[in-house]
């Protein structure tokens, strides 16, 4: 992902690192806006790093990120299934957060879930103000446009959290 884009933007202001979440060091305000987009549900200390996000943004500064929604982390078996003639997604294990292994693009891969509560009030007790949650599956109409999408309005994919310090 680094290379490609790097191949495909050469503008001298953006510096591409990369490094491990669980112990990525940032500097004290210095960022305006600290964007994440679907790595966070794969970080085991995730209150360590809001708490150094939280730090390395100026007064004002913006943290927006999304995870794979709490509904969608929880099941020990994340699958569609049937009964009934009804397709359903098997929502167990909700309160029970921490590690859930999954086989997505390779086997074993390990996420971690978390109730919505967690990671609203890790943000509250942080001290950032939340601007918006949005809980974000396709509208009607892209659903129709896009026949794979069918089941996506029966619970969300994913969560959206904006807030600032
Ligand atoms: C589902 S992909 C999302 C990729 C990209 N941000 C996007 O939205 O298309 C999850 C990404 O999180 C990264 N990731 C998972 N754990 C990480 C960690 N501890 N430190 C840094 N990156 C991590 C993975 O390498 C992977 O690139």
């Amino acid at each position: 992902m680094l290379a490609r884009a790097c191949a495909q933007t050469h503008d001298p202001g953006i510096r591409y690192l990369r490094g491990n979440l669980e112990r990525v060091r940032l500097q004290a305000s210095s960022f305006d806006l600290v964007f994440s987009s679907l790595a966070l549900h794969y970080v085991k200390n995730l209150g360590g790093l809001m708490s150094r996000v939280r730090r390395s943004l100026i007064s004002g500064g913006s943290l927006v990120f999304s995870v794979e929604h709490p509904i969608y982390t929880a099941p020990s078996s994340p699958r569609w299934r049937t009964a009934s003639g009804r397709r359903f997604w098997p929502l167990d294990g909700y309160l029970e957060e921490g590690p859930r292994s999954t086989d997505w693009l390779a086997r074993g891969v390990i996420k971690q879930h978390r109730t919505m509560a967690t990671y609203i009030n890790m943000l509250l007790r942080l001290g950032f103000s939340i601007s918006e949650v949005n809980e974000w599956g396709p509208t009607r109409s892209q659903r129709a446009s896009q026949p794979g999408w069918a089941d996506e309005r029966k619970r969300p994919a994913f969560l959206l959290v904006a807030a600032r310090r």
